[in-house]
Protein backbone atom coordinates (compact mmCIF):
# COMPACT_ATOMS: atom_id res chain seq x y z
CA UNK A 1 0.00 0.00 0.00
CA UNK A 2 1.39 3.03 -1.04
CA UNK A 3 1.88 6.26 1.76
CA UNK A 4 -0.51 8.14 0.08
CA UNK A 5 -3.20 5.16 0.26
CA UNK A 6 -2.52 4.85 4.07
CA UNK A 7 -3.09 8.88 4.55
CA UNK A 8 -6.43 8.54 2.48
CA UNK A 9 -7.34 5.30 4.66
CA UNK A 10 -6.52 7.02 7.72
CA UNK A 11 -8.88 9.89 6.29
CA UNK A 12 -11.47 7.84 5.36
CA UNK A 13 -11.51 6.32 9.15
CA UNK A 14 -11.60 9.90 11.02
CA UNK A 15 -14.54 10.50 8.52
CA UNK A 16 -16.31 7.53 10.14
CA UNK A 17 -15.64 8.29 12.98
CA UNK A 18 -16.50 12.13 12.82
CA UNK A 19 -19.48 11.12 11.05
CA UNK A 20 -20.66 8.49 14.02
CA UNK A 21 -20.31 11.77 16.26
CA UNK A 22 -22.61 13.41 13.65
CA UNK A 23 -24.95 10.39 14.29
CA UNK A 24 -25.04 9.98 17.64
CA UNK A 25 -25.79 13.63 18.10
CA UNK A 26 -28.93 12.61 15.51
CA UNK A 27 -30.03 9.92 17.31
CA UNK A 28 -30.38 11.65 21.14
CA UNK A 29 -32.46 14.47 19.15
CA UNK A 30 -34.58 12.48 17.11
CA UNK A 31 -37.77 10.73 18.44
CA UNK A 32 -38.79 7.60 19.66
CA UNK A 33 -38.16 4.12 18.51
CA UNK A 34 -40.76 2.22 21.04
CA UNK A 35 -39.05 -1.17 22.57
CA UNK A 36 -42.23 -2.48 23.54
CA UNK A 37 -42.05 -6.15 22.27
CA UNK A 38 -45.42 -7.11 20.44
CA UNK A 39 -46.85 -10.54 21.18
CA UNK A 40 -44.68 -12.45 18.01
CA UNK A 41 -47.21 -15.06 17.18
CA UNK A 42 -48.23 -14.55 13.53
CA UNK A 43 -51.78 -13.02 12.80
CA UNK A 44 -54.59 -15.86 12.36
CA UNK A 45 -57.91 -14.86 10.52
CA UNK A 46 -60.54 -15.81 12.28
CA UNK A 47 -62.64 -18.85 10.76
CA UNK A 48 -65.08 -18.23 8.79
CA UNK A 49 -67.87 -20.02 11.53
CA UNK A 50 -66.70 -17.48 13.94
CA UNK A 51 -69.27 -15.26 15.80
CA UNK A 52 -68.26 -12.36 14.36
CA UNK A 53 -68.99 -13.75 10.86
CA UNK A 54 -72.22 -14.86 11.79
CA UNK A 55 -75.19 -14.74 8.96
CA UNK A 56 -78.30 -13.16 10.93
CA UNK A 57 -80.78 -15.59 11.18
CA UNK A 58 -84.51 -15.06 8.83
CA UNK A 59 -84.61 -16.11 5.25
CA UNK A 60 -83.18 -13.47 2.91
CA UNK A 61 -81.76 -11.17 6.57
CA UNK A 62 -80.40 -8.40 5.73
CA UNK A 63 -76.50 -8.48 6.19
CA UNK A 64 -73.61 -6.28 6.77
CA UNK A 65 -74.86 -3.26 7.42
CA UNK A 66 -72.85 -0.51 7.20
CA UNK A 67 -73.65 3.40 6.45
CA UNK A 68 -71.80 6.42 5.42
CA UNK A 69 -72.44 10.34 5.20
CA UNK A 70 -74.51 10.71 2.02
CA UNK A 71 -73.61 14.58 1.77
CA UNK A 72 -71.22 17.55 2.95
CA UNK A 73 -73.21 18.45 5.58
CA UNK A 74 -74.25 15.32 7.68
CA UNK A 75 -77.63 15.82 6.68
CA UNK A 76 -77.81 12.58 4.52
CA UNK A 77 -76.67 9.13 5.07
CA UNK A 78 -76.60 6.32 2.50
CA UNK A 79 -77.34 2.80 4.41
CA UNK A 80 -75.99 -0.43 2.26
CA UNK A 81 -76.93 -4.58 2.78
CA UNK A 82 -76.58 -7.55 0.81
CA UNK A 83 -79.21 -9.97 0.81
CA UNK A 84 -77.96 -13.29 0.31
CA UNK A 85 -81.44 -15.50 -0.94
CA UNK A 86 -82.97 -13.61 -3.16
CA UNK A 87 -83.46 -9.39 -4.34
CA UNK A 88 -85.79 -8.74 -1.37
CA UNK A 89 -86.78 -4.69 -0.92
CA UNK A 90 -84.24 -1.93 -1.05
CA UNK A 91 -86.44 0.26 0.68
CA UNK A 92 -85.24 1.87 4.28
CA UNK A 93 -87.91 2.61 6.76
CA UNK A 94 -86.78 5.29 9.52
CA UNK A 95 -88.13 7.49 12.12
CA UNK A 96 -86.94 9.62 15.14
CA UNK A 97 -89.92 8.31 17.09
CA UNK A 98 -89.84 5.07 16.97
CA UNK A 99 -87.68 2.06 17.24
CA UNK A 100 -90.24 -0.52 15.50
CA UNK A 101 -90.03 -0.70 12.23
CA UNK A 102 -93.99 -0.91 12.02
CA UNK A 103 -94.20 2.11 12.83
CA UNK A 104 -91.42 4.04 11.14
CA UNK A 105 -92.74 7.08 9.31
CA UNK A 106 -90.49 7.70 6.43
CA UNK A 107 -89.23 6.15 3.91
CA UNK A 108 -86.60 6.16 1.48
CA UNK A 109 -86.01 3.76 -2.12
CA UNK A 110 -82.71 2.64 -2.71
CA UNK A 111 -80.80 0.75 -5.27
CA UNK A 112 -79.15 -2.58 -6.25
CA UNK A 113 -76.32 -4.04 -7.70
CA UNK A 114 -74.48 -7.22 -8.07
CA UNK A 115 -71.26 -8.60 -9.22
CA UNK A 116 -69.32 -11.39 -10.79
CA UNK A 117 -65.62 -12.32 -9.34
CA UNK A 118 -64.29 -14.97 -11.42
CA UNK A 119 -66.69 -17.85 -9.91
CA UNK A 120 -68.18 -15.88 -6.97
CA UNK A 121 -71.42 -14.37 -7.54
CA UNK A 122 -72.34 -11.49 -4.96
CA UNK A 123 -75.55 -11.15 -2.85
CA UNK A 124 -77.56 -8.47 -3.31
CA UNK A 125 -76.05 -5.19 -2.56
CA UNK A 126 -78.65 -2.53 -1.30
CA UNK A 127 -77.80 1.30 -1.21
CA UNK A 128 -80.21 3.66 -0.15
CA UNK A 129 -79.71 7.18 0.48
CA UNK A 130 -81.83 9.48 3.43
CA UNK A 131 -81.62 12.78 3.20
CA UNK A 132 -82.98 15.80 5.04
CA UNK A 133 -81.79 14.64 7.72
CA UNK A 134 -81.64 16.74 11.03
CA UNK A 135 -78.48 17.37 12.50
CA UNK A 136 -77.18 15.39 16.06
CA UNK A 137 -80.29 13.32 15.55
CA UNK A 138 -80.76 9.93 16.94
CA UNK A 139 -82.40 7.37 13.68
CA UNK A 140 -83.82 3.96 14.11
CA UNK A 141 -83.73 2.28 10.84
CA UNK A 142 -84.94 -0.98 9.52
CA UNK A 143 -84.58 -2.92 5.94
CA UNK A 144 -85.65 -6.26 4.75
CA UNK A 145 -89.43 -5.53 4.38
CA UNK A 146 -91.06 -8.42 3.24
CA UNK A 147 -89.46 -11.09 4.36
CA UNK A 148 -86.82 -10.85 7.64
CA UNK A 149 -86.43 -6.84 9.15
CA UNK A 150 -83.51 -6.04 11.10
CA UNK A 151 -83.10 -2.20 12.50
CA UNK A 152 -80.77 -0.36 13.73
CA UNK A 153 -79.75 3.19 14.71
CA UNK A 154 -77.42 6.05 14.04
CA UNK A 155 -77.03 9.51 15.19
CA UNK A 156 -76.37 12.14 12.86
CA UNK A 157 -73.16 14.63 13.05
CA UNK A 158 -73.79 17.74 14.77
CA UNK A 159 -74.28 20.75 12.62
CA UNK A 160 -71.14 21.82 10.73
CA UNK A 161 -69.22 25.26 12.90
CA UNK A 162 -66.10 26.42 14.26
CA UNK A 163 -66.51 24.60 17.77
CA UNK A 164 -67.88 21.89 17.95
CA UNK A 165 -66.41 18.86 19.63
CA UNK A 166 -66.26 15.33 18.28
CA UNK A 167 -64.51 12.30 18.51
CA UNK A 168 -63.05 10.63 14.69
CA UNK A 169 -61.62 7.27 15.43
CA UNK A 170 -58.63 6.26 13.08
CA UNK A 171 -58.29 2.52 11.34
CA UNK A 172 -56.51 1.58 8.66
CA UNK A 173 -55.67 -2.03 7.37
CA UNK A 174 -57.57 -4.10 9.50
CA UNK A 175 -58.67 -7.08 8.05
CA UNK A 176 -60.09 -9.70 10.10
CA UNK A 177 -57.97 -11.60 12.17
CA UNK A 178 -58.30 -11.71 15.42
CA UNK A 179 -56.15 -8.70 16.07
CA UNK A 180 -58.36 -7.40 13.88
CA UNK A 181 -61.13 -7.72 16.69
CA UNK A 182 -58.88 -6.82 19.39
CA UNK A 183 -58.56 -3.67 17.40
CA UNK A 184 -62.51 -2.77 16.58
CA UNK A 185 -62.95 -3.73 20.44
CA UNK A 186 -60.70 -1.50 21.67
CA UNK A 187 -62.20 1.38 19.61
CA UNK A 188 -65.43 0.38 20.09
CA UNK A 189 -64.56 0.90 24.03
CA UNK A 190 -62.93 4.23 23.53
CA UNK A 191 -66.17 5.53 21.54
CA UNK A 192 -65.80 7.40 19.10
CA UNK A 193 -68.34 9.21 16.86
CA UNK A 194 -67.37 7.99 13.38
CA UNK A 195 -64.65 6.17 11.77
CA UNK A 196 -61.84 7.83 9.30
CA UNK A 197 -61.20 4.35 7.59
CA UNK A 198 -57.51 4.65 5.82
CA UNK A 199 -58.13 2.06 3.28
CA UNK A 200 -57.60 -2.15 2.96
CA UNK A 201 -60.61 -3.15 4.02
CA UNK A 202 -61.12 -7.38 3.77
CA UNK A 203 -57.73 -8.81 2.84
CA UNK A 204 -60.19 -11.24 0.77
CA UNK A 205 -57.27 -10.60 -2.21
CA UNK A 206 -54.61 -12.50 -0.10
CA UNK A 207 -56.90 -15.88 -0.44
CA UNK A 208 -56.77 -18.07 -3.49
CA UNK A 209 -59.16 -16.48 -6.32
CA UNK A 210 -59.44 -13.27 -4.00
CA UNK A 211 -61.81 -15.82 -2.37
CA UNK A 212 -64.73 -13.03 -2.27
CA UNK A 213 -66.65 -14.63 0.74
CA UNK A 214 -64.18 -12.33 2.87
CA UNK A 215 -65.40 -9.34 1.74
CA UNK A 216 -68.57 -10.87 2.96
CA UNK A 217 -67.26 -11.81 6.02
CA UNK A 218 -65.44 -8.58 6.85
CA UNK A 219 -68.52 -6.29 5.97
CA UNK A 220 -70.73 -8.75 8.78
CA UNK A 221 -67.58 -8.29 11.24
CA UNK A 222 -67.48 -4.46 11.16
CA UNK A 223 -71.29 -4.04 11.04
CA UNK A 224 -71.70 -4.14 14.54
CA UNK A 225 -69.61 -0.56 14.70
CA UNK A 226 -70.66 0.39 10.75
CA UNK A 227 -74.19 0.10 11.20
CA UNK A 228 -74.62 2.51 13.90
CA UNK A 229 -71.91 5.37 12.86
CA UNK A 230 -70.43 6.39 9.79
CA UNK A 231 -67.42 4.89 8.13
CA UNK A 232 -65.62 7.56 5.93
CA UNK A 233 -63.76 5.11 3.26
CA UNK A 234 -60.49 5.42 1.80
CA UNK A 235 -59.28 3.19 -1.18
CA UNK A 236 -56.44 1.16 -0.72
CA UNK A 237 -54.26 -1.43 -2.51
CA UNK A 238 -56.10 -4.35 -1.27
CA UNK A 239 -59.55 -3.05 -3.02
CA UNK A 240 -57.75 -2.69 -6.25
CA UNK A 241 -58.77 -6.97 -7.29
CA UNK A 242 -56.92 -6.84 -10.29
CA UNK A 243 -55.89 -10.32 -11.07
CA UNK A 244 -55.68 -10.92 -15.08
CA UNK A 245 -55.42 -14.68 -14.70
CA UNK A 246 -58.72 -15.01 -13.42
CA UNK A 247 -60.10 -13.11 -16.36
CA UNK A 248 -60.83 -9.77 -13.36
CA UNK A 249 -59.04 -6.75 -15.22
CA UNK A 250 -61.67 -3.71 -13.36
CA UNK A 251 -59.70 -2.28 -10.80
CA UNK A 252 -61.93 -1.48 -7.39
CA UNK A 253 -64.64 -3.81 -8.85
CA UNK A 254 -65.67 -5.56 -5.35
CA UNK A 255 -65.00 -2.58 -3.11
CA UNK A 256 -66.55 -0.53 -5.66
CA UNK A 257 -69.71 -2.21 -5.71
CA UNK A 258 -69.94 -2.45 -2.07
CA UNK A 259 -68.81 0.56 -0.45
CA UNK A 260 -70.70 3.54 -2.37
CA UNK A 261 -68.39 6.68 -1.61
CA UNK A 262 -66.06 8.17 -4.67
CA UNK A 263 -62.42 7.40 -4.35
CA UNK A 264 -61.30 11.34 -3.87
CA UNK A 265 -63.86 13.38 -1.95
CA UNK A 266 -64.71 15.42 0.93
CA UNK A 267 -67.02 15.47 3.83
CA UNK A 268 -67.41 17.90 6.24
CA UNK A 269 -68.10 16.85 10.40
CA UNK A 270 -68.50 19.22 13.19
CA UNK A 271 -65.55 21.35 12.95
CA UNK A 272 -63.58 19.20 10.21
CA UNK A 273 -63.23 19.65 7.08
CA UNK A 274 -62.25 15.81 5.83
CA UNK A 275 -60.50 15.24 2.93
CA UNK A 276 -60.50 11.79 1.28
CA UNK A 277 -57.67 11.41 -1.41
CA UNK A 278 -56.95 7.84 -3.58
CA UNK A 279 -53.56 6.71 -3.67
CA UNK A 280 -54.14 4.47 -6.93
CA UNK A 281 -56.16 6.50 -9.07
CA UNK A 282 -54.18 8.90 -11.01
CA UNK A 283 -53.02 12.32 -9.17
CA UNK A 284 -50.86 13.53 -11.95
CA UNK A 285 -50.63 17.06 -13.16
CA UNK A 286 -54.10 17.90 -14.64
CA UNK A 287 -56.01 14.72 -13.75
CA UNK A 288 -59.38 14.65 -12.55
CA UNK A 289 -57.94 13.87 -8.80
CA UNK A 290 -55.41 16.43 -9.07
CA UNK A 291 -57.95 18.97 -10.79
CA UNK A 292 -60.41 18.56 -7.49
CA UNK A 293 -57.83 18.79 -5.07
CA UNK A 294 -56.94 21.97 -6.33
CA UNK A 295 -60.42 23.61 -6.28
CA UNK A 296 -61.49 21.90 -3.19
CA UNK A 297 -58.47 22.97 -0.81
CA UNK A 298 -60.19 26.45 -2.09
CA UNK A 299 -63.29 25.34 -0.78
CA UNK A 300 -62.21 24.94 2.72
CA UNK A 301 -63.46 27.79 5.41
CA UNK A 302 -61.11 27.38 8.33
CA UNK A 303 -63.85 29.70 9.93
CA UNK A 304 -66.50 27.26 9.32
CA UNK A 305 -64.24 24.15 9.88
CA UNK A 306 -61.09 24.92 11.36
CA UNK A 307 -59.79 21.61 11.52
CA UNK A 308 -58.37 20.71 7.92
CA UNK A 309 -57.83 16.70 7.65
CA UNK A 310 -56.43 14.48 4.96
CA UNK A 311 -56.81 10.92 4.25
CA UNK A 312 -54.42 8.78 2.17
CA UNK A 313 -53.25 5.42 1.40
CA UNK A 314 -50.01 5.40 1.21
CA UNK A 315 -47.75 7.54 3.68
CA UNK A 316 -46.25 10.72 2.76
CA UNK A 317 -43.61 10.09 5.91
CA UNK A 318 -42.88 7.17 6.93
CA UNK A 319 -39.74 5.57 8.00
CA UNK A 320 -40.42 1.93 7.48
CA UNK A 321 -38.88 -0.62 5.70
CA UNK A 322 -42.10 -1.69 4.15
CA UNK A 323 -43.70 -0.16 1.27
CA UNK A 324 -40.75 2.38 1.51
CA UNK A 325 -41.30 5.92 -0.44
CA UNK A 326 -44.49 3.82 -2.08
CA UNK A 327 -45.88 7.37 -1.53
CA UNK A 328 -43.25 9.70 -2.65
CA UNK A 329 -45.07 10.67 -6.08
CA UNK A 330 -48.28 11.74 -4.14
CA UNK A 331 -46.07 13.50 -1.43
CA UNK A 332 -44.54 15.43 -4.29
CA UNK A 333 -46.93 16.47 -6.38
CA UNK A 334 -49.26 17.07 -3.32
CA UNK A 335 -47.42 18.42 -0.09
CA UNK A 336 -47.11 21.79 -1.63
CA UNK A 337 -50.65 22.66 -1.58
CA UNK A 338 -51.24 21.05 1.53
CA UNK A 339 -48.65 22.57 3.91
CA UNK A 340 -49.73 26.39 1.91
CA UNK A 341 -53.92 25.07 2.88
CA UNK A 342 -52.30 24.72 6.50
CA UNK A 343 -53.67 21.33 6.91
CA UNK A 344 -53.91 19.94 10.78
CA UNK A 345 -53.59 16.19 10.37
CA UNK A 346 -52.37 13.89 7.51
CA UNK A 347 -53.70 10.64 8.27
CA UNK A 348 -52.50 7.84 6.43
CA UNK A 349 -52.60 3.70 6.43
CA UNK A 350 -50.86 0.64 4.43
CA UNK A 351 -47.44 0.43 6.40
CA UNK A 352 -48.39 -2.46 9.17
CA UNK A 353 -46.86 -0.55 12.52
CA UNK A 354 -48.01 2.69 13.70
CA UNK A 355 -45.59 5.96 13.32
CA UNK A 356 -46.22 9.58 13.95
CA UNK A 357 -44.26 12.79 12.55
CA UNK A 358 -43.10 15.92 14.20
CA UNK A 359 -44.84 18.80 11.80
CA UNK A 360 -42.27 18.67 8.88
CA UNK A 361 -42.16 19.88 5.39
CA UNK A 362 -39.59 18.91 2.02
CA UNK A 363 -40.93 21.74 -0.26
CA UNK A 364 -37.98 23.61 -0.89
CA UNK A 365 -36.37 21.28 -3.15
CA UNK A 366 -36.49 22.48 -7.33
CA UNK A 367 -34.78 19.38 -8.44
CA UNK A 368 -31.27 21.80 -8.85
CA UNK A 369 -31.23 23.49 -5.47
CA UNK A 370 -30.04 20.69 -3.22
CA UNK A 371 -32.60 21.69 -0.41
CA UNK A 372 -34.44 18.22 -0.24
CA UNK A 373 -34.29 17.75 3.59
CA UNK A 374 -37.56 17.57 5.63
CA UNK A 375 -37.41 20.50 7.76
CA UNK A 376 -39.59 21.35 10.84
CA UNK A 377 -42.33 23.49 9.77
CA UNK A 378 -44.77 25.51 11.93
CA UNK A 379 -47.49 25.50 9.01
CA UNK A 380 -47.05 21.57 8.37
CA UNK A 381 -49.29 18.63 9.38
CA UNK A 382 -48.34 16.12 11.49
CA UNK A 383 -48.30 12.67 9.99
CA UNK A 384 -49.35 9.71 11.55
CA UNK A 385 -49.69 5.97 9.95
CA UNK A 386 -52.21 3.54 10.95
CA UNK A 387 -51.71 1.09 9.15
CA UNK A 388 -51.56 -1.16 12.44
CA UNK A 389 -55.01 -2.42 12.31
CA UNK A 390 -54.28 -5.98 12.52
CA UNK A 391 -54.99 -8.02 9.15
CA UNK A 392 -52.83 -11.23 8.01
CA UNK A 393 -49.89 -10.16 6.58
CA UNK A 394 -48.87 -9.26 10.10
CA UNK A 395 -46.77 -6.57 11.80
CA UNK A 396 -43.82 -4.47 9.67
CA UNK A 397 -41.34 -4.77 12.16
CA UNK A 398 -38.42 -3.21 9.80
CA UNK A 399 -37.95 0.53 10.87
CA UNK A 400 -34.93 2.29 9.17
CA UNK A 401 -32.61 3.27 11.11
CA UNK A 402 -31.43 5.59 12.84
CA UNK A 403 -34.75 6.84 13.36
CA UNK A 404 -34.90 10.23 10.97
CA UNK A 405 -35.46 13.37 13.10
CA UNK A 406 -38.98 14.36 11.11
CA UNK A 407 -40.32 11.19 13.11
CA UNK A 408 -41.44 11.64 16.24
CA UNK A 409 -42.63 8.23 17.49
CA UNK A 410 -42.70 4.90 15.85
CA UNK A 411 -43.72 1.11 16.96
CA UNK A 412 -44.88 -1.72 15.48
CA UNK A 413 -47.38 -3.17 17.21
CA UNK A 414 -51.31 -3.17 16.22
CA UNK A 415 -53.91 -0.53 17.32
CA UNK A 416 -55.98 2.13 16.99
CA UNK A 417 -55.98 6.33 17.39
CA UNK A 418 -58.15 8.56 17.91
CA UNK A 419 -58.87 12.32 17.13
CA UNK A 420 -61.00 14.06 19.86
CA UNK A 421 -61.41 17.86 18.60
CA UNK A 422 -62.38 19.92 21.94
CA UNK A 423 -63.10 23.67 20.10
CA UNK A 424 -61.47 25.46 17.16
CA UNK A 425 -57.83 25.45 18.95
CA UNK A 426 -57.37 22.19 20.36
CA UNK A 427 -57.81 18.29 19.52
CA UNK A 428 -56.42 15.72 21.53
CA UNK A 429 -54.85 12.85 19.47
CA UNK A 430 -53.84 9.72 21.02
CA UNK A 431 -52.74 6.00 19.81
CA UNK A 432 -53.77 2.75 21.74
CA UNK A 433 -51.85 0.05 21.11
CA UNK A 434 -53.38 -3.87 21.40
CA UNK A 435 -51.91 -4.84 23.93
CA UNK A 436 -52.91 -2.34 26.53
CA UNK A 437 -56.15 -2.10 28.03
CA UNK A 438 -58.31 0.22 25.37
CA UNK A 439 -58.35 3.27 27.63
CA UNK A 440 -54.32 3.01 27.98
CA UNK A 441 -52.64 6.05 25.93
CA UNK A 442 -49.39 4.69 24.85
CA UNK A 443 -48.98 7.92 22.17
CA UNK A 444 -50.84 10.93 22.93
CA UNK A 445 -50.26 15.01 21.89
CA UNK A 446 -52.43 17.87 22.06
CA UNK A 447 -52.68 19.71 18.74
CA UNK A 448 -53.50 23.32 18.32
CA UNK A 449 -54.99 24.47 15.06
CA UNK A 450 -52.80 25.24 12.48
CA UNK A 451 -54.98 28.02 11.51
CA UNK A 452 -56.42 29.56 14.40
CA UNK A 453 -53.37 28.78 16.91
CA UNK A 454 -50.59 28.02 15.15
CA UNK A 455 -48.53 27.14 18.61
CA UNK A 456 -45.36 24.46 18.43
CA UNK A 457 -47.58 22.14 19.95
CA UNK A 458 -44.49 19.78 18.19
CA UNK A 459 -41.88 19.30 21.08
CA UNK A 460 -42.65 15.39 21.93
C1 LIG B 1 -64.49 -21.70 -7.41
O1 LIG B 1 -63.42 -22.49 -7.85
C2 LIG B 1 -62.63 -23.04 -6.80
C3 LIG B 1 -61.42 -23.73 -7.39
O2 LIG B 1 -61.81 -24.55 -8.47
C4 LIG B 1 -63.49 -23.97 -5.95
O3 LIG B 1 -62.72 -24.47 -4.86
C5 LIG B 1 -64.67 -23.18 -5.41
O4 LIG B 1 -65.54 -24.04 -4.70
C6 LIG B 1 -65.43 -22.53 -6.55
N1 LIG B 1 -66.46 -21.65 -5.98
C7 LIG B 1 -67.67 -21.62 -6.46
C8 LIG B 1 -68.60 -20.65 -5.80
O5 LIG B 1 -68.05 -22.33 -7.35
C1 LIG C 1 -64.58 -10.53 18.94
O1 LIG C 1 -64.74 -9.52 19.90
C2 LIG C 1 -66.05 -9.50 20.47
C3 LIG C 1 -66.17 -8.27 21.35
O2 LIG C 1 -65.05 -8.05 22.10
C4 LIG C 1 -66.29 -10.81 21.21
O3 LIG C 1 -67.59 -10.83 21.73
C5 LIG C 1 -66.12 -11.95 20.24
O4 LIG C 1 -66.27 -13.19 20.91
C6 LIG C 1 -64.79 -11.90 19.55
N1 LIG C 1 -64.72 -12.93 18.53
C7 LIG C 1 -63.60 -13.61 18.26
C8 LIG C 1 -63.71 -14.65 17.20
O5 LIG C 1 -62.54 -13.39 18.82
C1 LIG D 1 -36.10 -3.75 5.62
O1 LIG D 1 -36.03 -2.43 5.09
C2 LIG D 1 -34.93 -2.19 4.25
C3 LIG D 1 -34.97 -0.75 3.84
O2 LIG D 1 -34.80 0.04 4.95
C4 LIG D 1 -34.96 -3.12 3.05
O3 LIG D 1 -33.81 -2.92 2.28
C5 LIG D 1 -35.06 -4.56 3.51
O4 LIG D 1 -35.22 -5.39 2.40
C6 LIG D 1 -36.21 -4.72 4.46
N1 LIG D 1 -36.24 -6.08 5.00
C7 LIG D 1 -37.32 -6.83 4.91
C8 LIG D 1 -37.22 -8.17 5.56
O5 LIG D 1 -38.33 -6.46 4.37
C1 LIG E 1 -60.41 24.66 23.96
O1 LIG E 1 -60.17 23.40 24.54
C2 LIG E 1 -59.00 23.34 25.34
C3 LIG E 1 -58.80 21.89 25.75
O2 LIG E 1 -59.93 21.39 26.37
C4 LIG E 1 -59.12 24.29 26.50
O3 LIG E 1 -57.93 24.26 27.26
C5 LIG E 1 -59.36 25.68 25.97
O4 LIG E 1 -59.59 26.58 27.06
C6 LIG E 1 -60.56 25.69 25.05
N1 LIG E 1 -60.72 27.02 24.46
C7 LIG E 1 -61.81 27.73 24.60
C8 LIG E 1 -61.83 29.07 23.95
O5 LIG E 1 -62.77 27.32 25.25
Amino acid sequence: MSNMLRARRRLDLLQVVLFAAVLLVVVADAGVTSQYRRKLEATVEMPLDADVFRVPPGYNAPQQVHITLGDQEGTAMIVSWVTANELGSSTVMYSEASPDPEKMELRAEGTHTRYDYFNYTSGFIHHCTLTNLKHSTKYYYAMGFGHTVRSFCFTTPPMPGPDVPFKFGLIGDLGQTFDSNTTLSHYEANGGDAVLYVGDLSYADNHPLHDNTRWDSWARFVERSAAHQPWVWTAGNHELDLAPELGENVPFKPFAHRYPTPFWYSVRVASAHVVVLASYSAYGKYTAQWEWLRAELARVDRAATPWLIVLVHSPWYSSNGYHYMEGETMRVQFERWIVAAKADLVVAGHVHAYERSHRVSNVAYDIINARCTPVRTRDAPVYVTVGDGGNIEGIADNFTQPQPSYSAFREASFGHATLEIRNRTHAYYAWHRNQDGAKVVADGVWLTNRYWMPTDDDIN
